[in-house]
C-alpha cells in the first residue's frame, strides 16, 4: 500500500493561476439580488470561491493538456475516441463505449433504449437529471437506497447500500418484467456522496440475477466511492483503488459516466454497456441526439483529455488527497458545531439545512435561503439540495425530500487548505447570526429542473 504516514496533501503543484476578483458586501448584495437569490444566476466573476458544483470544474493536469494538442479532430474515426474505448475497456472492464457531451446525454439514450411507458426503475436515491430521463422516457422511479440515508445524522458507513427487501416488494407488487434495470449510483450525490459496500453490491448482483434484472451503473464519482470501500470495507485496505473501481464495474451490465466530476474533464460523458444489441441500439440513437457515435458531440481533444483524466481519477495518492481535503473541510466544521451530513462523503460538505434554520418551514426554502446567505456573508457559492431541487411529480405536488442540504461542492485539484480555512470561517459565521435569517418566497419557477433557473423573494 502507498506511504499513509504523511498528510493528504497534494500529489501536484501549480503550474498556472487563475485570478479571482474580491468582492464587497454591498457588491454581493446586489448580485444576490440581481440572481433572484438562486446561486445557479450568479455570474462566475461575481464568486470568489466556487463550490456551486464539482462538475466540469476540475485543473486538468499538464498531462491532459498535452493531450488536447493531440486532438485528431476528424468527423469520423477519431484516434482519440479508440483510445478512450481503449482506456474505459482497461480501467472499467465495460464492452462498448458511445461518448457522449456529458453525464444526462447518456441517460437520455439509455432510457430511451431501455424504458418503456409503465416501468419501473429502482434506484439508490433519485438523481435530478437521472430521474427525469426515466420520467421523460415513460418509467417511474422508485427510491431502494437503505433507510439511514435519509437521516444526516446516522453514521452508517456505507449509506449508499440498496435495501434488497424494498426491491423485493417493487418486483412482488409488478413483476420483474416491469422493472428494465436497477440504477445504481456510486458514491450517491444527493445522500452526501455516501458509497454503496461492495458486499451490498454482490448481493444485489445475486438477487438481480435471480430475476434476470440488469444493473446500470451511474459512475460518475466511482473513484471515490472506491476510496471509501479500501478505507472501510472488511477486506479491501491493501487493494488498490484501482483495482477495487474495476472489481465495483464488474457487478454491473453497462454504466452512464458524466466524465466532468471523477475523470478530470471540463465536458465529457459516456454511455457504456456490455450487451451488443442495446449498444448497437444506442449507437444508432447517439446519431440523433450528440453526433456521430465516434466523438458523440466532443471534440476529438475533449476525448483525449477525458482518456488521460480517466487514468488519473484512480490513482491512489490522487483520489486520497481529493476526499483528504473534502473530509479537513468537514471536520472544521463539525468542530464549530455545524450540523453536516455524516460521516462526510466523497464530494463535498453537506449542511443540514432543517437544522441549521430550525425556525424555517420547509416551504420557506430553508437550503436555498441558507446558499444564499454563504454567498452574501464570504463570495462562496454553494448549491441548494432540498425541496427546490427535488422539483414536483407528475402531480404537480412537491416531492418535500427527506433532506434539506446545502452542498459545499469541491472541484478537484483548484482549491487550497487556506481557501478550505476561508470557507470554513464563513460558514461559521453564518452559523453564530442564524437566527436572523428569513426564509425566500418563489417567484419563477421553471417546469423542468426548476433548482437551475427559479427565483426567489426574501421573506421579511
Ligand atoms: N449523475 C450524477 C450522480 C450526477 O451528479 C450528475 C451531475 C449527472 C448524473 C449528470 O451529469 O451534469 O454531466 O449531465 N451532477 C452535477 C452536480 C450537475 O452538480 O452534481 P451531467
Amino acid at each position: 500500500m502507498k506511504n499513509t504516514t504523511r498528510s493528504w496533501a497534494e500529489p501536484y503543484k501549480m503550474k498556472m493561476v487563475e485570478l479571482l476578483k474580491m468582492t464587497t458586501n454591498a457588491q454581493r448584495k446586489k448580485a444576490l439580488k440581481d440572481a433572484g437569490y438562486n446561486t445557479f444566476l450568479l455570474k462566475s466573476e461575481d464568486v470568489y470561491i466556487d463550490l456551486l458544483t464539482d462538475s466540469g470544474t476540475a485543473a486538468m493536469s499538464d498531462r491532459q493538456w498535452a493531450g488536447m494538442m493531440m486532438g485528431d479532430e476528424a468527423y469520423a474515426g477519431s484516434r482519440n475516441y479508440y483510445h478512450l474505448e481503449e482506456v474505459v475497456k482497461n480501467v472499467y472492464g465495460y464492452k462498448y463505449l458511445i461518448p457522449t457531451h456529458q453525464g444526462r446525454g447518456a441517460e437520455n439514450i439509455l432510457s430511451q433504449i431501455m424504458i418503456k411507458k409503465g416501468d419501473i426503475i429502482p434506484g439508490n436515491m433519485y438523481f435530478t437529471t437521472t430521474r427525469l430521463h426515466q420520467e421523460l422516457a415513460g418509467g417511474k422511479f422508485e427510491d431502494i437506497i437503505i433507510d439511514e440515508a435519509h437521516d444526516p445524522e446516522n453514521e452508517f458507513p456505507f449509506k449508499g447500500n440498496v435495501d434488497l427487501n424494498k426491491l423485493e416488494k417493487i418486483i412482488k407488487k409488478n413483476g420483474a418484467k416491469k422493472i428494465p434495470y436497477v440504477s445504481i449510483a456510486t458514491s450517491v450525490n444527493m445522500a452526501g456522496g455516501q458509497p454503496i459496500s461492495m458486499q451490498n453490491l454482490k448481493e444485489l448482483r445475486k438477487f438481480t440475477n435471480k430475476h434476470h434484472i440488469k444493473i446500470i451503473h451511474d459512475m460518475t464519482r466511482v473513484a471515490e466511492n472506491a476510496y471509501f470501500i479500501q478505507q472501510k470495507e472488511n477486506g479491501y485496505s491493501n487493494i488498490s483503488v484501482k483495482n477495487i473501481v474495476k472489481e465495483i464495474c464488474s457487478y454491473t451490465d453497462g454504466a452512464t459516466m458524466s466524465a466532468k466530476k471523477d475523470a478530470l474533464v471540463n465536458i465529457g460523458g459516456f454511455l457504456t454497456l456490455n450487451d451488443w444489441k442495446l449498444f448497437e441500439e444506442a449507437r444508432n440513437l447517439v446519431v440523433v441526439y450528440e453526433g456521430l457515435h465516434t466523438y458523440g458531440g466532443l471534440a476529438g481533444r475533449d476525448m483525449e483529455a477525458m482518456a488521460i483524466g480517466i487514468g488519473e481519477s484512480v490513482d491512489d495518492d490522487h483520489i486520497r488527497a481529493r476526499v483528504g481535503q473534502v473530509i479537513y473541510l468537514g471536520e472544521k466544521m463539525m468542530a464549530h458545531h455545524i450540523p453536516i451530513v455524516k460521516p462526510i462523503g466523497g464530494h463535498g460538505i453537506f449542511v443540514d439545512a432543517k437544522k441549521f434554520l430550525p425556525h424555517l418551514s420547509q416551504d420557506q426554502y430553508p437550503a436555498q435561503a441558507l446558499a444564499a446567505e454563504i454567498y452574501l456573508d464570504s463570495g462562496v457559492r454553494t448549491m441548494e439540495r432540498g425541496i427546490v431541487s427535488a422539483g414536483r411529480k407528475s402531480n404537480g405536488e412537491n416531492y418535500n425530500p427527506k433532506l434539506e442540504l446545502v452542498r459545499f461542492t469541491i472541484p478537484r485539484r483548484v482549491y487550497t487548505q487556506a481557501h478550505m480555512d476561508v470557507i470554513a470561517e464563513s460558514a461559521c459565521r453564518v452559523f453564530d447570526k442564524r437566527s436572523k435569517i428569513t426564509g425566500l418566497k418563489m417567484i419563477y419557477e421553471p417546469k423542468y429542473l426548476r433548482f437551475f433557473q427559479a427565483r426567489f423573494e426574501k421573506l421579511k
